[in-house]
């Protein structure tokens, strides 16, 4: 039998990006004191849990994923002993604590990186990445023809000559997972900070680490021989065995983007991962019938395995969604299209991110609030180029905006920037326009989306939650009941309101739905 009691399988997991939440010490970089005087904002809130992004040191070439050192705190950020305390307070707090882990890859200022390029060909320091001799006749070209997914060849030649992998920045080298040293390694990383409370790990690039040995040659429409391969199932068992052997369910949570959600559900089998972030919901297009199938087949392949879904609007990596709602045209997400120059309507993004936020609280499972979506934040996009920090803004020479966007500090409180986010500036430039969207403002008004997020997470909790069954209300209309009922008009006029009471409306409602208007009712 499944146990379905888990705290995880419901959760409201906060994800916190440091370096943009809060600087407490006024050098324009957030950190981890600024997040211990914001817990309460978070605790206000009424979220079940904190997801940090990486916290270790870092060369900061992509934004902390690049780890120097796995059991350590940035000095950025703060110390060690500063994140023991912060993980008791949340906990006092009744919030739990996730933290990321980057198995896949290091920084190449990581000792065992650092060893590696010094202990030179054919060293047992080289077999912890993946080091091979070019091509060509004088090995001048890349070992295969792998592309970074930051832009670029996924290969960096060495002055010995030898060419090293990465799927993501020249400064964050592949692990080899083959080895058995580095498996040992993440079993102790794992084990050094659940001694120290927290609660579970997201598992950056879950779905990459294995790769197949002989680093075939990729043409397009082929399997990827760097991504969902069979191996990468016992690591997670094994990661699972450590996790279940603390008290206190700790979880993980796997970041995989891949195409096919039932492939995606075998990381969820029981003695596996807790959880994954369902991506299709987040890249999905302002289309009722797109949401429908997405929740549809989400639940499904789901339910096989057993696991709970994880709702997810925006992160870290993608275009916030207020902005993407209200773009001319497509409306979906994909990293190969950020559609930087398609004209935005704000307004219409907005009614359309609080509707979804409706719904995101109305379905099964868990779900993720990305910082700043609770303020109805959109992604900044004119930030100058001199202040981009994404290294694929460089790696596309340009033609890729990069992440800058959707990373900009948290305005907090006041009328101008920083706006509270600290006494320092901030690291990459704020909208003047966000002295409405600060949290002392939002907090102030009933209106907002900060009190539409605070009174949804409560009544989530409240509700009764049933299973949930489909309601046909005409065409362009997302309903269901589960113990309450659930109506999301994505159609261009009103539709009757189905019965029953209003108990949260995502904009104004009268005998009608309006269009990108979502309600919540009871009978
Ligand atoms: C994940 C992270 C992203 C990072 C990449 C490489 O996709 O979410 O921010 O750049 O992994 O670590």
């Amino acid at each position: 039998m499944t146990d379905k009691t888990g705290w995880w399988r419901s959760a409201a997991i906060y994800q916190v990006y440091i370096r943009s939440f809060a600087d407490g010490n006024g050098d324009g970089v957030g950190d981890l004191a600024g997040v211990r005087a914001r817990l309460d904002h978070l605790a206000g809130l009424g979220i079940d849990a904190i997801w940090f992004t990486p916290w270790y040191p870092s060369p900061m070439d992509d934004g902390g994923y690049d780890v120097a050192d796995f059991r350590d705190i940035e000095p950025l950020f703060g110390t060690l002993a500063e994140a023991e305390e912060l993980i008791a307070e949340a906990h006092t707090r009744n919030i739990r604590v996730i933290i990321d882990i980057v198995p896949n890859h290091c920084s190449d200022e990581h000792r065992w990186f650092q060893a590696a390029l010094e202990a030179g060909p054919g060293s047992p320091e080289r077999q912890r990445f993946w080091f091979r001799p070019g091509r060509g006749p004088d090995g001048s070209e890349p070992p295969n023809n792998w592309k970074s997914r930051f832009g670029g060849p996924a290969w960096t030649r060495v002055p010995d000559g030898e060419w090293y992998l990465h799927l993501y920045s020249s400064r964050q080298p592949d692990f080899n997972w083959d080895n058995p040293e580095i498996r040992t390694e993440f079993e102790d990383v794992l084990r050094f900070w659940f001694d120290r409370g927290v609660d579970g790990f997201r598992i950056d690039v879950a779905d990459g680490l294995v790769k197949d040995p002989r680093l075939p040659d990729v043409d397009d429409g082929d399997e990827t021989p760097f991504s969902d391969m069979e191996g990468l199932h016992e690591i997670y068992r094994s990661w699972r065995k450590i996790a279940d052997s603390y008290g206190g369910e700790r979880v993980l949570v796997g970041e995989m983007w891949l195409p096919d959600m039932a492939r995606a559900a075998r990381y969820l089998r029981r003695d596996e991962l807790h959880s994954a972030f369902n991506f299709d919901f987040l890249v999905c297009p302002w289309d009722g019938e797109r949401f429908r199938d997405v929740i549809s087949r989400t639940l499904r392949a789901h339910d096989e395995v057993g696991a709970p879904a994880a709702w997810v609007l925006s992160n870290h990596d993608v275009t916030r969604h207020v902005t993407r709602y209200g773009r001319a045209g497509d409306t979906g997400f994909s990293f190969a299209n950020r559609l930087h120059s398609a004209p935005v309507d704000l307004a219409v993004g907005t009614r359309r991110a609080r509707a979804a936020a409706l719904l995101t609280l109305a379905l099964p499972g868990g779900l993720y609030v990305y910082q700043g979506e609770e303020l109805g934040l959109w992604e900044v996009l004119d930030i100058p180029d001199e202040l981009r920090q994404d290294p694929v803004f460089a790696r596309t020479r340009g033609t890729d905006p990069g992440r800058d966007g959707c990373r900009v500090p948290i305005p907090w409180s006041g009328s101008a920037p920083p706006f509270g986010f600290g006494s320092g500036g901030a690291w990459l430039p704020q909208p003047a326009s966000w002295s409405e969207y600060t949290a002392e403002a939002e907090a102030a008004d009933p209106a907002s989306m900060l009190s539409l997020y605070r009174t949804g997470l409560r009544l989530r909790r409240e509700l009764p939650a049933a299973e949930l069954e489909w309601l046909s209300l005409g065409e362009g209309v997302l309903a269901f009941r589960r113990g309450f009922t659930f109506a999301l008009n994505f159609s261009a006029a009103p539709v009757p309101l189905p019965p029953g009471e209003i108990v949260l409306a995502s904009g104004p409602v009268s005998t009608d739905l309006p269009t990108d208007t979502a309600v919540w009712l009871q009978s």
